[in-house]
């Protein structure tokens, strides 16, 4: 029986004017029918601690990734890793690690960078961070946008065919991936 696949988008960075955000944004306008993208707002969350209790955020954002079938993170490259925002982010979603909504819930990563690399090296670390929560992982194809800012254009709208091209590939590919991965939530 034919059902919707919602996933979330989760940004890593805070910006103004992310290139992150422009790419999730396109993710979602390239996503095969019956398939959509909710983004998530914003990662301002307190530092991590075992101290703390979740704060409404947290909980709120544990929840969005309970509801939801599968999870795009979206990894600007700072010092050639994520940012701490976002690692910050997944420490919190991650306790305790047994209930993390992460724990099993196809994920797919992609990034776009102004430099050369693509985000190679934050996608890498993204991917190992994933490890712990036993997240199934999308492979291929791998969205990795470098010189970013000459395929938006000044509002954030996709200006590059062939980006949008592989991310039509991409978004097709990631719901084969959770039609095959998810135990299915909507
Ligand atoms: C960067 N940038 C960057 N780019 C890269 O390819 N590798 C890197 O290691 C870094 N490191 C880095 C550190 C800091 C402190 C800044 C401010 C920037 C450039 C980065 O990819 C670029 O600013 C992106 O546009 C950030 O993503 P958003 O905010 O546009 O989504």
């Amino acid at each position: 029986m034919w059902m919707p696949i919602t996933l979330l988008g989760i940004c890593g960075s805070m910006r103004r004017g992310s290139l992150n955000r422009a790419l999730l944004v396109a993710v979602g306008e390239t996503l095969p029918e019956g398939a959509t993208l909710r983004q998530w707002d914003s990662l301002d969350l307190p530092i991590f601690s075992t101290d703390l209790e979740d704060p409404p955020a947290v909980v709120a954002l544990k929840r969005a990734i309970a509801e939801a079938d599968g999870v795009v993170f979206a990894v600007p490259e700072y010092n050639y890793s994520i940012p701490g925002g976002l690692k910050n982010a997944i420490d919190w979603i991650s306790n305790p690690p047994a209930k993390s909504p992460l724990r099993g819930k196809p994920c797919a990563i992609i990034g776009a960078a102004s430099g050369m690399s693509g985000t190679i090296r934050a996608q890498a670390h993204m991917r190992q961070i994933l490890l712990y929560s036993d997240s199934p992982v999308l492979s291929q194809p791998e969205i990795l946008v470098a010189r970013a800012y000459e395929r938006f254009d000044a509002e954030g709208r996709l200006i590059d065919t062939v980006t949008r091209e592989w991310l039509t590939k991409f978004g097709a590919a990631l719901v084969r991936y959770i039609e095959r991965h998810a135990p299915r939530t909507s």
